[in-house]
């Protein structure tokens, strides 16, 4: 390796350099902290039962006090949890989780709830050991191969909970009347995953008939427990399929594509299936990252949260098969372009305001 000589101003720019990665690897740290926290229930342990000690929460989370003791300080330290007094001895010592830090951590209905975030860190773990072989391939990689399904409906849920039928329907006035016109309704979802936005809108609206596909087997298992569950199997159907090959099934009044068009191999295929599925009269939606209209630096925490999940994940997802590689930064010119390819005449980004996610209704 060749020496590098540092200038001053080089040296300068080490020592933040340095201190950012530092950060990055504390920040990873107690991220995995948090998931420890979350996997063995010790938030929910905590969530409203005020002061407690290592030995109070090992009792009521099933786990040895002294991992209780090292984590509770560990949490502390971290900013996570309150102690009463650090003066105390270790099993004296109080913790307790604020309310606000328990919403955060707990209701995975929440926009505000990170626990995907932290889960983040060990499936990056998992998706390294895949996209170190990938890099040197180039061959793509399937989505099953990353068990990312849980974390997707994870991250997309509280979207879909607190967006889809209160702002992102009623974006779209034809489809809005007619579901509250009260008459049968038909909705084709394509890459739905694990259902959670079909079963949302069935959930709202009696009336409506939703249709799933996704080409994920262990995502379309999970989708249809939870129309079981929630008592809707009569009229939410899901099924395990390639939406790149034509679909019959008839019109549709509404076609959707939910953060999937960037991560498929043949997105000009898809949106022909979803016009076809629309046919003359239903509205076709595609929702995918609210991107930057052209690559930028310095960027700002989303897109460099896009960038991210990309090179773990999306892209060798896209290029599959010799697939067309979009990945996850998936901007409004390239996915205008496919509308284009797939016979669409217009694009129009609606107004509907979100951190991440960015509306189209393809026509
Ligand atoms: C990022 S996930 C999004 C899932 C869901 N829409 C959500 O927002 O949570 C992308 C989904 O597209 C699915 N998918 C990819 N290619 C597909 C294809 N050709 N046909 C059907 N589904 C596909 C994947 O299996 C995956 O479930």
């Amino acid at each position: 390796m060749p020496k590098i000589e540092l200038t001053a101003e080089d040296e300068a720019q080490v020592e933040e350099f340095a201190g950012n990665l530092f950060m990055a690897s504390l920040a990873a740290m107690e991220l995995a902290n948090v998931e420890l926290g979350v996997r063995l229930g010790l938030y929910e342990a905590l969530a409203g039962a005020g002061p407690t000690t290592a030995g109070e929460l090992a009792a009521a989370a099933g786990i040895a006090e002294r991992y209780a003791r090292e984590w509770l300080e560990q949490q502390a330290v971290a900013g996570v949890v309150e102690v009463d007094d650090v003066a105390k001895g270790p099993d004296d010592r109080r913790f307790t989780l604020p309310d606000a830090h328990a919403h955060v951590l707990i209701d995975d209905d929440s926009e505000a709830c990170m626990k995907p975030c932290a889960a983040v860190v060990p499936w990056a773990g998992k998706a390294l050991d895949i996209m170190v072989e990938e890099f040197r391939r180039g061959t793509g990689a399937a989505f099953g191969l990353f068990d990312l399904h849980d974390l997707q409906a994870a991250f997309t849920r509280p979207v879909f909970v607190n967006h889809l039928v209160q702002t992102w329907l009623p974006a779209l006035p034809d489809v809005q009347a007619k579901l509250e016109s009260g008459a049968r309704v038909r909705i084709a979802e394509v890459g739905c995953g694990e259902g959670v936005a079909g079963i949302t809108i069935a959930t709202a609206y009696p009336e409506v008939q939703i249709d799933g596909y996704d080409l994920d087997a262990a995502s379309i298992a999970v989708a249809r427990d939870a129309a079981t569950a929630a008592g809707l199997s009569d009229r939410v159907r899901f099924e395990v399929r390639d939406a790149a090959d034509p679909l019959d099934g008839g019109e549709y009044d509404l076609v959707m594509a939910i953060e999937m068009l960037h991560d498929v191999p043949d997105p000009v295929g898809i949106l022909r299936t979803m016009k076809q599925l629309a046919g003359s009269d239903g509205a076709v939606l595609v929702v995918d990252e609210r991107t930057e209209d052209a690559f930028t630096v310095p960027a700002n925490e989303m897109e460099r949260f896009l960038h991210s999940f990309s090179t773990l994940h999306c892209l060798a997802v896209s290029m599959q098969d010799g697939g067309v590689g979009t990945g996850t930064v998936i901007r409004g010119d390239v996915l205008r372009g496919y509308a284009e390819d797939a016979g669409f005449s217009s694009v129009a980004t609606l107004d509907v305001e979100h951190p991440q996610f960015r509306l189209y209704r393809l026509s």
